[in-house]
């Protein structure tokens, strides 16, 4: 006798905003933030590094703090506002590229992602130095130096000076 196929979970109607435009689309419950930002809606700068959790890779903001989007079922965005590295401006990646901020350049999305919250959160700076507040970011190639001398020039506004003349705390 035939088996009678498992009944599929009725899709879900998401609205949110997506590097400032509005976006609308229907999504199956257990559907992934990662996987619609970069199969559905074709943006595939957010990487995906370990899947659960770890690395920071797929790191976007969601209504102004950073997620790991691996970890994100699509439907609870609804209604929010989403960042992901192809809406930060390439002006802005300068002085990470200057200080020698990349390697391979996997982790770099999540690191800008969770940067530019960092960036824009005074008060976490004021407890935190920004190595911890980076700490959910990993780097395979090891390059944590030249990301925090990178962010922190970033950070301080101060172009492409050199790191070592970016001063604070690292
Ligand atoms: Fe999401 Fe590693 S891929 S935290
Ligand atoms: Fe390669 Fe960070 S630059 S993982």
């Amino acid at each position: 006798m035939p088996s009678t196929p498992e009944p599929k979970s009725p899709l879900i109607l998401v609205s949110l905003t997506l590097n400032g435009h509005a976006a609308e689309f229907s999504v199956d419950p257990t559907e992934r933030l990662l996987d619609t930002l970069r199969y559905r809606l074709g943006l595939p700068g957010s990487k995906e590094g370990c899947g659960e959790g770890e690395c920071g890779a797929c790191t976007v903001l969601m209504d102004g703090l950073p997620v790991n989007s691996c970890l994100v079922p699509t439907f609870q965005a609804r209604g929010s506002v989403i960042r992901t590295i192809e809406g930060v401006p390439p002006s802005e990646l300068g002085t990470l590229l200057a200080c020698g901020a990349t390697q391979c350049g996997a982790c770099t999305p999540g690191v800008v992602m969770t940067a530019n919250w960092v960036r824009s959160c005074p008060e976490a700076r004021k407890s935190h130095t920004l190595r911890e507040l980076m700490a959910g970011n990993l780097c395979r190639c090891t390059g944590y130096d030249g990301i925090i001398d990178g962010l922190q020039a970033w950070i301080d506004g101060l172009g492409t000076n050199p790191p070592n003349d970016a001063g604070g705390d690292r």
